[in-house]
């Protein structure tokens, strides 16, 4: 809608309130047009799907290994405590080590949903509203996906207090940017780069598929982030850029020393710090963490949170070599992927229905 139809000119009628938790903030420009913001809106609403209908919740999990990994896949492979369990121990450890994975998974969509609703309200842009209410929409259906697959499994487990503690740094900082830049860059960046993990080596196809189609939203919504950051981020002073570069750095390291399972292993009742001490210095975890950062590392460079501060950090963590990594090859291949696995589908139901023809000729399924 043009603004030169209003009867008083819109820079005099803006609109703030304050709730309490953020100045909410309306937009009457709603001609406002940053074209890859709209065209993120109008592939967002294209995108939506229905959970209960493009997954095929009759596919089984194996309940002694419901993904399908590889004992390498384990995060205690190779480690004193590994040495120690049975095979009956080996086969209930893969199923909290997933009940865990996933419960994360699952309270991390709804911090993401929370952040996404409040992203409409608190950033000015209208174009930016429009995109952020098909986010909510996705990150609700994330929820319905992880929690059904979370019945399915039979276990669940509360929220890490470290994806809490996060959640909660993000979500009390009223500055909108700083939800894009916790929940768009840094949470759903990292949260991406481990989905890839469960899509591209475990072998159960109901857990793949799942991850396929997450991956194939959560890659629109951080190319969001990042295109609304990078507009904005150039405007700031040298000063507020360096307490965003301070911020991300902190959580960057927390999130790679504190996401260490220690529920999982207090559970099992193992003996804690011989697990944590593990975790901390195999070099295949310290391996395994950094891949964690492959996307977010290209991401803060791309949207000019590239000072010192960050880049002694990353050198330090050793992740700075992720810089360069090509992210626009990584969301169109995480598109590619979902597609191939619609593909799969469409197929399998023509192969049944093709089977059930030939079984009774005459059969009416319609
Ligand atoms: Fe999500
Ligand atoms: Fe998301």
């Amino acid at each position: 809608m043009r603004e030169t139809i209003f009867t008083v000119p819109i820079d005099k009628t803006g609109w703030k309130v304050q709730d309490g938790s953020g100045a909410v903030q309306f937009s009457w420009n709603y001609d406002s047009s940053r074209e890859q913001l709209l065209n993120l809106y109008e592939k967002g609403k294209r995108r939506q799907w229905d959970a209960k209908i493009r997954i095929d919740w009759d596919l089984e999990i194996d309940h002694s290994n419901p993904l399908g990994s590889s004992d390498e896949m384990i995060p205690l492979f190779g480690s004193p405590t590994w040495t120690k369990l049975s095979q009956k121990n080996k086969i209930e450890l893969r199923r909290h080590i997933v009940a865990w994975q996933f419960s994360q998974f699952l309270h991390g969509e709804q911090g993401a949903l929370i952040c996404a609703s409040k992203i409409v309200q608190t950033v000015p842009e209208l174009d930016a509203k429009y995109y952020a209410a098909t986010q909510v929409f996705d990150e609700a259906r994330h929820m319905e996906v992880y929690s059904t697959y979370l019945d399915k499994l039979g276990l669940a487990y509360p929220i890490n207090p470290n994806l809490k503690s996060l959640l909660e740094d993000v979500l009390t900082d009223s500055r909108w940017d700083m939800t894009y830049l916790g929940m768009q860059v840094l949470i759903e960046g990292l949260a991406l780069a481990a989905f890839g993990l469960i899509r591209n080596f475990t072998t159960n196809e109901l857990g793949r598929t799942i991850t396929a189609y997450v991956m194939q939203d959560e890659a629109r919504h951080v190319t969001f982030g990042r295109n609304a950051l990078k507009d904005f981020y150039p405007q700031l002073s040298s000063a507020e850029r360096q307490e965003r570069e301070e911020f991300a750095a902190e959580a960057c390291l927390s999130m790679r020393d504190r996401f260490l399972s220690e529920e999982v292993w207090a559970t099992l009742g193992y003996d804690v710090s011989e697990c944590v001490n593990w975790m901390k210095n195999s070099p295949g975890q310290i391996q395994f963490r950094s891949f964690l950062f492959m996307r977010i590392v290209p991401i803060l460079r791309d949207i000019g949170l590239w000072g010192p501060t960050i880049r002694e950090s990353f050198e330090k963590m050793g992740i700075i070599g992720f810089a360069d990594t090509d992210v626009d090859e990584m969301m169109k291949d995480d598109e590619a992927q979902a597609n191939a696995f619609d593909k799969r589908r469409v197929n399998q139901v023509r192969e049944t229905i093709a089977a059930a023809e030939s079984d009774s000729p005459g059969l009416d399924l319609t």
